[in-house]
């Protein structure tokens, strides 16, 4: 089900639900109307019960209402979460000379707003046009890698560790190059991405798709660790 379908679902459940409250309204009226000339006869206690029970379902449909209008914008901001410019839209993350610059050799910088590591891709970009995963991160091209922070074996998030310039997750133990390519460990792949462009000296990273790590054994960078592990599990 897509975000558009799910959202005109609770848009029309909204709607359905007011439509018993319509009714109850509607033919309280219709009596209302018939029975208008008798209305002063009736004792005042039956004329007061009659205004307290409209009373009570009048609040009670406007209150469910605004419930379920609250709850269809609050699924609405939960799936559109590119209207407000963070992890699930595109990222202008700075300018790509700049963070050529700034991010050096095997020195990640983490960008919290997209969860992901910033790297400068190490390695040759033929052969990294001929990896599907960098192809479609558009590795080759942009010569920066974005590496989604969760761990790809159970989605622990993965720190970088500085002695061995891998990246080591805590939980099991797995590890993962700078370019983030598996190393060792439970990791099924190495690292997922997000893909990177660079739009007028901008750097944009995608983060609304999620670009499956490259399969183990991808090896373009930086085989063995440069120091001590951080984990050692
Ligand atoms: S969650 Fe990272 S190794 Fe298990």
């Amino acid at each position: 089900m897509t975000p558009i379908q799910f959202a005109l679902i609770i848009a029309l459940a909204s709607l359905l639900a007011w439509i018993p409250f319509a009714l109850i309204g509607a033919r309280g009226r219709k009596a209302g109307g018939a029975t208008g000339g008798q209305l002063e006869a009736l004792p005042v206690s039956d004329v007061t019960d009659v205004g307290r029970r409209k009373f009570l379902l009048r609040g009670v449909g406007f209150a469910s209402l605004a419930f379920l209008g609250q709850f269809a914008l609050a699924s609405i901001d939960f799936l559109y979460p590119r209207l407000r410019g963070g992890f699930g839209s595109k990222i202008d993350v700075g300018s790509a000379e700049d963070l050529r610059a700034e991010l050096g050799s095997r020195e990640p910088k983490f960008i919290p707003d997209g969860r992901f590591y910033l790297t400068l891709y190490e390695g040759d970009p033929a052969e990294a046009a001929d990896i599907p995963a960098y192809k479609a991160a558009n590795v080759d091209v942009s010569g920066f890698m974005a590496l989604y922070r969760k761990c790809v074996h159970l989605g622990c998030s993965v720190p970088w560790c500085a002695p061995a310039k891998w990246f080591e997750c805590p939980c099991h133990g797995s590890k993962y190059s700078v370019n983030g390519e598996y190393r060792d460990g439970p990791a099924p792949r190495s690292l997922d991405q997000f893909r990177v462009e660079v739009v007028d000296g901008q750097l944009i990273v995608d983060t609304a798709t999620i670009i499956a790590g490259a399969p183990r054994g991808t090896v373009t960078t930086q085989p063995q660790p440069e120091g001590a592990h951080c984990v050692t599990a």
